[in-house]
């Protein structure tokens, strides 16, 4: 019997082992590619999705544990051609090198910004303890995310299309 689920706004079934990695349901069955796999065992975030709301490693979430779950992956967390703030931040401030990280810092940062607007740098240091990067001083990350609370608005709207 096929796992029903929502994937960045749209109904999807899957009808294969329900023992497959949602990671691998994503970049295999979905080719939505942007979704990294990299440690495949819960340690690096860099597959990290959202899952009814909450940021989660995808490569420790069995498909046939979601039935009726609701999943924003990376290419959902914005509408078509648009940046959200946390992207646009790691752009402006020069921060993306192999990117492999990128994907998962940036649904696990819009997450935590959602619930803190107001944040220290220890405290989007802690938010990031997850989430590791090969490549990047994790300073010049942190002062992207603070270039956010900086602004006027509100820092990051809710997940969603
Ligand atoms: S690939 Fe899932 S946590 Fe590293
Ligand atoms: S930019 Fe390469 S792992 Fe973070």
């Amino acid at each position: 019997m096929a796992i029903e689920f929502t994937l960045n706004g749209e109904e999807r079934a899957f009808a294969g082992d329900p023992r497959t990695p949602l990671l691998d349901v994503l970049r295999d069955d979905c080719r939505l590619t942007s979704t990294k796999s990299v440690c495949r065992a819960g340690f690096c975030g860099a597959c990290t999705v959202m899952i009814d709301g909450a940021p989660v490693p995808a490569c420790q979430r069995p498909i046939g544990m979601l039935e009726g779950a609701e999943i924003v992956t990376i290419e959902g967390i914005s509408p078509p051609e648009e940046l959200n703030p946390v992207q646009r931040a790691f752009l402006e401030h020069d921060v993306v090198q192999c990117g492999m990280c990128f994907p998962g810092m940036v649904i696990t940062l819009t997450d935590f910004l959602r619930r803190n607007d107001a944040p220290s740098r220890g405290e989007v240091k802690a938010a990031l303890s997850g989430n590791m990067c090969r490549c990047t001083g994790y300073e010049r990350i942190i002062d992207a995310v603070m270039s956010i609370c900086a602004m006027d608005t509100q820092p990051v709207e809710a997940v969603s299309r």
